[in-house]
């Protein structure tokens, strides 16, 4: 277990804590505090750039959960993306920094910087491919030298895909070499939303989705082997038999996040890679026209200053109601949830795996209650847990990593079942 010491003296600082995001996980924070590092009660503490809104959300926690004392227990520090200091200050008193300032391509490198320089690991929830890919990039060495572990997409992005995978290689008896997954979300009459900041992570990463491809290419990665029959990809839009509605590739950063978890894997594990495609149920036929539309609308004008400006100042109005400035409802929040279907095939143990057709085929699901504030905060608070307790098993000793690759060889996916998100093997249709 990672020690609290006088000069150190928190487990974990929530920073963004007055975020839609940050409350939801001040909130399960204090929940789940008692069930800290070794069993002892997790020390932790808020930061933000006002003292007065991180009163107000500990003051608001303590009511919702009846916790008095997290009105007078918990420290408050006072840190602004835009102060370096300030953040170095932050980043000396906390053994692990919970990052929930977004967008991360505006507000998250200072973060990861002084948690490096200060040696402070560094957790957050970012969906935003261009970052995750850019912090790996220019600070794994030197998180590597330092002894940190920086590790970006600890919410619904990514981890259920993530680990999915991971579980999913893990019941397969033999080499899995292709996995599909399907992400169906289910709301009830008031639907399903996300807040605005979310929105705004989504309208500028499609717009500088160029410097993506840009990126990757100063990794000078060699491209990871097929093994196994090569996986065509679906369309851009079809109808899925697998879960009976219309679907369309995943946007977000699961893709990403779970190639970069299998280089990883095969580079360092020498494990057998996986092929994996993303996609996302969009309903029925009616859906797919509103779809259609709205993505259409979108795609014209991301490209535009004024079109990013328009769409940024009514994201309600442009995303048909599935972003807003207020961010869910309670009501919507409790009536949504999600599974992740995963549908694997590859070679049984027997066969070799560069001769004929995959002849193995496994399904598995991930599922969980609302993905967006509910798994999400659960996973990141999960995954800090983790780090505290089980630090010996992350790799080497430092470094930017994906989830996979950092917890790979933790009981993650176990605490995760004993919360919010539940792993299982499926009957294979
Ligand atoms: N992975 C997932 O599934 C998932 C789920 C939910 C959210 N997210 C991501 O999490 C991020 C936060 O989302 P949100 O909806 O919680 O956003 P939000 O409500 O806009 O919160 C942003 C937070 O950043 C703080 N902030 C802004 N500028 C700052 C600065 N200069 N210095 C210090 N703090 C600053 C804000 O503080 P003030 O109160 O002082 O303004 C607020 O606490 C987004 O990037 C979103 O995409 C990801």
């Amino acid at each position: 277990m990672a020690a609290v010491t006088s000069s150190r003296p928190y487990h974990v600082i929530i920073f963004g804590a007055t975020g839609f995001t940050g409350q939801f996980v001040v909130e399960e924070v204090a929940r789940t505090a008692a069930e800290g590092p070794g069993g002892a009660p997790l020390k932790w503490a808020v930061a933000g750039r006002s003292r007065q809104r991180l009163e107000d959300v500990l003051g608001r926690a303590a009511g919702r959960l009846s916790m008095p004392e997290l009105r007078t227990d918990i420290e408050i520090i006072v840190a602004d993306v835009s102060i370096e200091e300030s953040l170095a200050i932050m980043c000396q008193q906390g053994l692990v920094i919970l990052n929930c300032v977004g967008p991360y391509r505006f507000y998250g490198e200072p973060v990861v910087k002084a948690c490096v320089e200060n040696g402070a690991h560094y957790l957050d929830i970012c969906g935003e491919p261009q970052f995750l890919e850019r912090m790996q990039l220019e600070y794994h060495t030197k998180a590597l030298d330092r002894g940190v572990y920086v590790i970006g997409s600890c919410g619904f992005d990514s981890v259920p895909a993530d680990l999915g995978v991971l579980y999913t290689q893990r019941q397969f008896k033999g080499t899995l070499t292709a996995v599909e997954s399907f992400l169906k979300i289910s709301s009830g009459p008031e639907g399903f939303s996300g807040h605005d900041a979310t929105w705004q992570s989504a309208v500028y990463g499609f717009a500088d989705s160029g410097s993506l491809r840009q990126l990757r290419k100063k990794f000078g990665h060699t491209p990871l082997p097929v093994v196994g029959a090569k996986v065509k990809k679906r369309g851009f839009m079809f109808f899925s038999r697998e879960i009976e509605q219309y679907a369309i590739p995943f946007m977000g950063s699961d893709p990403s996040v779970v190639k970069r978890t299998q280089r990883f894997l095969y580079e360092e594990q020498q494990q057998s890679p996986v092929q994996y495609s993303a996609y996302v149920g969009v309903g029925g036929l009616f859906s797919v026209v509103k779809l259609f539309c709205s993505g259409l609308l979108f795609w014209f004008m991301v490209k535009f200053s004024l079109g990013r400006k328009l769409l940024t100042m009514f994201p309600s109005f442009f995303s048909f109601g599935m972003f807003s400035k207020s961010g869910p409802t309670t009501k919507q929040i409790e009536d949504t949830c999600f599974s992740l279907t995963f549908f694997g095939e590859g070679y049984s143990e027997s066969t070799d795996p560069s001769q004929g057709r995959p002849n193995a085929k496994i399904c598995t699901q991930v599922v969980g209650a609302e993905p967006g504030y509910v798994v999400t905060v659960s996973t990141l608070v999960q995954a800090a847990v983790t780090l505290l307790d089980e630090l010996h098993s992350l790799p080497r000793r430092g470094g930017v990593y994906t989830p996979g690759a950092a917890f790979y060889k933790t009981s993650l996916i176990d605490r995760l079942q004993n919360h919010s998100v539940k792993f299982s093997v499926r009957h294979c249709e």
